[in-house]
């Protein structure tokens, strides 16, 4: 079997990572650890034509798309118009991600417990709702309804900072189109977790939870990120809060895109917020998380390329053994992320010890060198018998690697953060 992986991040080396055990594996246009595993081809994620090119050349039997990006833009039909199978919904499908407006929508339609909210196009009246809303409820989260790199959500708790929130979408347009539309939401209090679950178009598989940290520092402070951290199994999540998830927000959802005409076939990643014991749905993502997928596929035993496979062909879901172990993923960022930071950092990595597996995101080959290139620059990834282990492995290598010019959070699957 050969597999063809679209992107060049940490998610996509662990896919590169898991299926290269099983496949054949092809990237475009990877990264430099991928390139250990993996043909790596030149072609950047959003040049359709050359992906096609590349597709028609290769011949792969699979073609799984890692960015949301492409994705959105409707890369899986291009390429599935060639007759290949793609794993990652069509352009359709994937406007769950690139609008939070029509997310909402559907949320509503097919029933499923969320934050009240309302969509706005004007600040004025979005102010005025927020402002209500603080007054009622203590908070909202004022989101950009198009896809903001993870910078598109304000949380909320004064008028002050919801002013602030609206200022910089919608009226300096800070981020783009993407802030022109605003979703504003009643704040909830809980944890959090992650359900990535594959979709065959009818039905689905679940993989097992994860938790991310979105914050850049220790103890949940600093700014927003793309995600520092990771961990799974999720203690707080019990096996009947996945079920309850599964009844009421994965298998609804699938419904209420098949009533809409999409076939959806790909990950339904879900975000969701534990409040009162109920899981709320924040935010759908249409493809794997990162890094969340660094966790999970640490995890799982062999059979990924045919589960992906089958969910391509829309074809029943073979189950994927799940690995009686923990696997944490700690992320080591260059420093100044998620503002601005310095690329082009020699960076030298020292063997991963037992249980470990470092997972390249933001890297280079500069003449053979290899180079910081980006905000998150590694995955460190390790599975132990519990969760304790396996942090206790990915940090020994962090303290060992002694890695100039990242930082990452210490606080990663730490006992007091667990939920
Ligand atoms: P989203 O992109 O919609 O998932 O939002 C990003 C992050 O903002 C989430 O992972 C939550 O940590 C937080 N968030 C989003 N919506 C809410 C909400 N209604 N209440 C509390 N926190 C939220
Ligand atoms: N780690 C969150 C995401 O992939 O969106």
């Amino acid at each position: 079997m050969k597999i063809l992986i679209i992107g060049s991040g940490g998610r996509e080396h662990a896919l590169a990572w898991k299926l290269s055990q099983e496949a054949e594996v092809l990237a475009a246009p990877g990264n430099p650890g991928i390139a250990e595993l993996a043909q790596c081809f030149e072609i950047a994620s959003n040049d359709f034509a050359g992906l096609e090119a590349l597709c028609n050349r290769e011949k792969p039997d699979l073609v799984v798309i890692g960015p949301e990006d492409p994705l959105i833009a409707g890369l899986a039909d291009r390429i599935r118009g060639l007759g290949v199978p793609v794993f990652g919904p069509g352009r359709d499908g994937a406007a769950l991600e690139g609008s939070k407006a029509l997310s909402k929508e559907l949320m509503v339609e097919a029933g499923i417990r969320t934050a009240a909210h309302q969509t706005f196009l004007e600040p004025e009246t979005a102010l005025y709702y927020s402002l209500q809303r603080i007054q009622e409820v203590g908070g909202v989260a004022v989101k950009a309804s198009g896809a903001a790199l993870g910078k598109g959500v304000v949380l909320c708790r004064t008028a002050d900072e919801a002013e602030d929130a609206i200022q910089m979408m919608m009226v300096d347009q800070e981020l783009g189109p993407a802030g022109a539309t605003v979703v504003v939401e009643d704040l909830l209090v809980g944890f959090e977790f992650s359900l990535l679950s594959l979709c065959n178009g009818k039905e689905f598989w679940s993989l097992p939870v994860a938790q991310d940290y979105k914050r850049a520092l220790d103890g949940d402070r600093g700014p927003n990120t793309g995600g520092m951290g990771t961990y799974s199994p999720v203690p707080a999540v019990s096996p009947a809060l996945v079920a309850q998830t599964e009844a009421d927000v994965v298998g609804p959802t699938l419904h209420a895109l098949r009533a809409r005409g999409i076939d959806y076939r790909g990950v339904l990643f879900t975000g969701l917020m534990v409040q009162g014991g109920q899981p709320y749905l924040l935010e759908y993502n249409v493809r794997f998380g990162d890094p969340e997928t660094q966790s999970i596929l640490q995890r799982m035993g062999p059979g990924l390329g045919a589960a992906l496979v089958a969910c391509a062909l829309g074809e029943p879901i073979p189950e994927v053994p799940v690995l009686d172990q923990a696997a944490v993923t700690v992320v080591a960022a260059s420093r100044g992320y998620p503002g601005a930071y310095r690329k082009g950092v020699p960076l030298s990595l020292p063997p991963a010890g037992d249980g470990v597996t470092i997972f390249q995101a933001g890297t280079n080959s500069v003449e053979g060198q290899l180079v910081t290139a980006g905000g998150r620059v590694l995955g460190v990834g390790a599975i132990g018998t519990d969760l304790a282990e396996a942090r206790t492995r990915a940090y020994a290598w962090l303290e060992a690697a002694d890695l100039e010019g990242l930082y990452f959070r210490r606080d990663i699957a730490a006992p007091e953060t667990l939920a």
